[in-house]
């Protein structure tokens, strides 16, 4: 018999450890940074209700009426469209390996925040900045940190889905979030950090491109998990009596939250501290240090902050690792041991190969960018929209109407009045959305 995770709060807080991740603590905050703000917030709420939670439905869907992993799943419901699944496990293994090497700068400044390195105290903005670079440019640490990162995802992995993941996520998600809460009062209240709250929250559509729209839906699909069959992987091991509706409401309010609370949290301390707000993938990493050397015993603050930053990356790499993992050990028949090192053996290169290309090895381009920003683009803004767009015309127009109706509304249940919109924005309005999206994108409109 297949596992189940253990009941309804088991399967919010599982699915919930997924979608809170780097994608709302480090990857909201730099890319509403690069896109004005206010704006952005604003476009990216709406993917996220308009989209993300419909999409969030159909891959829950797909999982439950096939109990099996991305691939098996389109598979077994329609073979023409198994090519969506394969897109996914390649979406999970790229990400997971750019992925690996944010994690491991996470579990550095959890290391050094402990050993109380005195850079940590500093007030001086510069030493931040500049102590980041030297650390993921050293040549073998953020290698070695990433390995770390990798095989701990593995043991977890290992130890199967209702012992290790359940487990892990049940504790540390509520800490996370008082944290993150106590830390946004404090940025808030930092001289001249109203001027940030001001940023993050007026919109100032002079910002606001194509490309916005693009990386709104991106980060949207990111930061929910979806787009890549993780969510038909974690479906597939809920419990008969789970509400497909309800789990996914809450995953998307508690992810939506999180990432609010991050950019509330950021950005009042990014113009306190007089840093740039489009600053990038570093932003986090020099912000965060500076806040907590504003605040007495500093260094506590810090550990527990990394310690839950590491928690809340390895609650989302575990389910990346797992969507390859499942999809290695039920196609190919491979022992779930097996499957789970091949997972951590690939991953682990694109992570040493993405880590390697920020530092000794910078002359590893692609169009422009380094490996490392290369594969964020390349899965974030084309892999994801492109699996979710795949995803909704198949749950609209192709998957059996009464069996995707079954899993929302097992036993007979009457609909809800939720319903028929949520069919009108899987069947239309995501998948004319996207489509313009891309076509905009690509210039042809
Ligand atoms: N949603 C995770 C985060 O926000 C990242 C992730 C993406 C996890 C895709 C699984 C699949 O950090």
């Amino acid at each position: 018999m297949r596992a189940t995770f253990g009941g309804k709060v088991g399967a919010v807080l599982v699915t919930a450890g997924s979608a809170v991740g780097l994608g709302n603590i480090w990857r909201f905050p730099y890319v509403a940074g690069e896109h004005g703000g206010g704006a952005f917030l604003l476009l990216y709420v709406a993917c996220i209700l308009l989209m993300g939670l419909p999409l969030m439905i159909s891959e829950f869907s797909i999982g439950t009426a096939t109990r099996k992993n991305a691939v098996g799943a389109f598979r077994q419901l329609n073979k023409r469209w198994a090519g969506v699944g394969y897109l996914g496990v390649l979406s999970s293994t790229l990400i997971l390996g750019f992925y690996l090497v944010v994690a491991g700068w996470t579990a550095e400044y959890m290391i050094h925040s402990f050993v109380n390195d005195p850079i940590l105290h500093s007030t001086d903005i510069t030493m931040h900045q500049a102590s980041f670079e030297r650390f993921i440019t050293h040549p073998w640490k953020p290698l070695l940190y990433a390995a770390l990162f990798s095989l701990g995802t593995h043991l977890i992995v290992s130890l199967g889905v209702k012992e290790g993941i359940e487990r892990a996520a049940k504790v540390m998600m509520p800490l996370l979030f008082l944290f993150l809460i106590i830390l946004t009062v404090h940025s808030i209240l930092l001289p001249g950090g109203m001027e940030g709250v001001r940023f993050f929250l007026r919109p100032d559509f002079s910002k606001i491109s194509i490309n916005s729209v693009l990386a709104a839906v991106g980060q949207a699909f990111f930061s929910l998990s979806i787009g890549l069959g993780t969510m038909i992987t974690y479906a597939s091991y809920f419990k008969k009596n789970t509400s497909i509706q309800h789990t996914a409401v809450e995953v998307t309010v508690l992810d939506t939250l999180v990432a609010v609370l991050s950019g509330m949290m950021i950005f009042p301390a990014v113009f306190s501290a007089g840093i740039e707000p489009t600053a990038g993938p570093s932003l986090i990493f020099i912000t965060l240090p500076s806040i907590f050397s504003s605040m007495p015993l500093s260094a506590v603050w810090s550990s527990i902050f990394f310690v839950l930053l590491v928690v809340a990356a390895l609650t989302s790499t575990i389910s990346m690792h797992e969507s390859v993992t499942a999809y290695l050990h039920e196609e190919w028949r491979m022992s779930r041991k097996a499957a789970a090192w091949s997972t951590t053996m690939l991953t682990m290169l694109i992570a040493l190969f993405s880590s390697l290309s920020l530092g000794a090895w910078q002359w590893m381009k692609i169009c422009g960018l380094s490996l490392f920003d290369a594969l964020d683009y390349l899965t974030a803004n084309l892999m994801l929209p492109a699996g979710g767009l795949f995803t909704c015309i198949f749950t609209g127009w192709f998957m059996d109407k009464a069996l995707f109706r079954e899993q929302l509304y097992p036993n007979g249940v009457q609909p809800s009045p939720f319903y028929r919109p949520l069919r009108f924005l899987i069947r239309y309005f995501c998948p004319v959305i996207v489509t313009m999206i891309f076509l905009d994108t690509l210039g042809i409109i």
